[in-house]
């Protein structure tokens, strides 16, 4: 098979989207732009992804990263054609095709790519196009075609006649062409236009000058080749991913309640048989067994959840979930928290940095932090583990089968035995031996018929 790289133009600066960040790294189902377009070369087939970036290159580099990947930098925005003569040097010896990709159209599907490659080789072409219609060709460059329906050349908006701009079909801005045809072509190219810009289009007209095969094939669904270039854009584009994210999962056995109000980022993994509620989202790396209840209204971010988990009303960050735990309504489960099989975390109940082992119950009102729970234990309503000095941070630790009363402190560090009973009300400062009680608390006092002396008094 032929050798395919990718060429992503990344650029531009992006100045609509009014940011710091460099538009290709802004963000849709959790991945920077870039990385969607990285991903659907890829997914085609590509070998190699050669990224051309100018503005914010410092950035790009540091925040996209993924195999194949090449970096090459444009210091000067001179338009397309020179974009691309930029990747020139890294392909000197390459026999193959190259795909011409811009950092910005993030909803391109690997399919679509596919095709365009099987058409760009099948008619044996030089260089083939990616077009779409469009009800409103507004902007783009327009496809010219002959009489016989060939491919002429593509004329930018700003340089077309008027009778060019009646033209619907339009250059995506997505190529395939022969490599060394390319570059050699390419020098060929002049900024006598409109622009006063390097046109990576112009090298189509010239290579059928040149008596070299061009061609052209139309996207399915324009809105693939979609690019963006402010927030409003930004959010079209999320909500059209987010529902083919959405549609994989139902087809994949997920029942998601209502797709219009359901978030799901593109590296989540949901296992058949499970129901997600409105509101919910799920963001980052995130994978979640099959038969789990999410939501309604729940936040979950980069946490493995096992089978048959039910998580209601509740946030959980970058957190392991074992099998059949049942979390909220109304907890909060912080980053570096592990619940093992059948945990219960019940309402208004915060766990930081945690294990909670086999079985164990935190039912309602309670702050855990750095402490390690052993199985079967019972941690009553209001328990707070005062893990923190106002300078450091120290664990608790609580031994399988321990019963801890309502209201009790654990002022860390401090360690509780196995089957030990902490009566409630009690503030523990020092660790508890397996199997004994723990009262900490002054004694009930009782003043019989208190009431009636103090209203003689009056
Ligand atoms: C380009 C096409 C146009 C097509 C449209 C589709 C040309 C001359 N025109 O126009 O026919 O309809 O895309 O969206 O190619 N970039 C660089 N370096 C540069 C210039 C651009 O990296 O010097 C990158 C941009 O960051 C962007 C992409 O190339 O990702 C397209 O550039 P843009 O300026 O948006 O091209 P258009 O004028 O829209
Ligand atoms: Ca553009």
């Amino acid at each position: 098979m032929t050798q395919v790289s990718s060429i992503i133009l990344a650029a531009g600066k992006g100045t609509r989207m009014k940011s710091q960040l460099p538009k290709v790294l802004h963000g849709l189902c959790g991945r920077p732009m870039l990385s969607h377009v990285i991903c659907a070369a890829s997914d085609a087939g590509v070998n190699r992804n050669i990224v051309v970036i100018g503005h914010g290159a410092e950035m790009v580099r540091e925040k996209i990263t993924g195999s194949n990947m090449e970096w090459v930098d444009q210091l000067e925005q001179l338009g397309t054609g020179h974009a691309v003569m930029q990747a020139e040097s890294s392909l000197v010896d390459f026999k193959g095709d190259v795909i011409i990709l811009c950092g910005d159209t993030p909803l391109i599907t690997s399919d679509t790519l596919t095709k365009l490659m099987q058409k760009h080789a099948s008619e044996g072409n030089a260089g083939t196009v990616l077009t779409a219609i469009m009800d409103d060709p507004t902007g783009y460059g327009r496809v010219v075609r002959d009489l016989d329906e060939s491919v002429q050349e593509i004329v930018e908006h700003k340089d077309a006649s008027k009778e060019q701009l009646q033209i619907k079909e339009i250059n995506t801005g997505i190529y395939c062409f022969n490599s060394a045809k390319l570059f050699s072509y390419l020098q060929e190219v002049s900024p006598a236009n409109a622009q006063g810009e390097y046109y990576l289009t112009d090298v189509l007209a010239i290579l059928k000058r040149e008596g070299q095969k061009i061609g052209a094939t139309v996207v399915a669904d324009p809105l693939e080749t979609m690019g963006i270039n402010n927030r409003v854009q930004l959010a079209e584009a999320e909500k059209i991913m987010r529902l083919r994210i959405l549609h994989r999962l139902m087809m994949d056995g997920v029942t998601i309640v209502d797709p219009g109000n359901t978030y799901v980022d593109k590296d989540v993994i949901i296992g058949a048989d499970s129901v997600v509620y409105p509101g919910t989202i799920i963001e980052g790396k995130c994978s979640l067994g099959t038969e789990c209840e999410i939501g309604p209204y729940s936040r979950l971010r980069d946490v493995e959840v096992g089978q048959r988990v039910t998580i209601q009303n509740s946030i959980i960050l970058e957190s392991t979930v074992a099998d059949e735990v049942n979390i909220g309504p109304f907890a909060y489960i912080r980053p570096g928290t592990v619940l093992k099989e059948s945990v219960k975390v019940g309402d208004f109940v915060e766990i930081k940095k945690s294990v909670v082992g086999k079985g164990s119950k935190v039912p309602h009102l309670s702050y855990v932090g750095d402490a390690e729970i052993g199985e079967n234990v019972n941690i009553g309503a209001g328990t707070i583990t005062c893990n923190y000095d106002g300078s450091s941070k120290s664990k608790t630790i609580i031994g399988n089968n321990a019963f801890v009363g309502s209201n009790t402190n654990f002022v860390a560090p401090v360690e509780v035995g196995e089957n030990a009973v902490i009566g409630a009300g009690s503030t523990v400062t020092k660790s508890v031996p397996d199997g004994s009680l723990c009262v900490e608390r002054s004694k009930q006092i009782v003043y019989p018929e208190w009431v009636a002396r103090k209203n003689k008094k009056k």
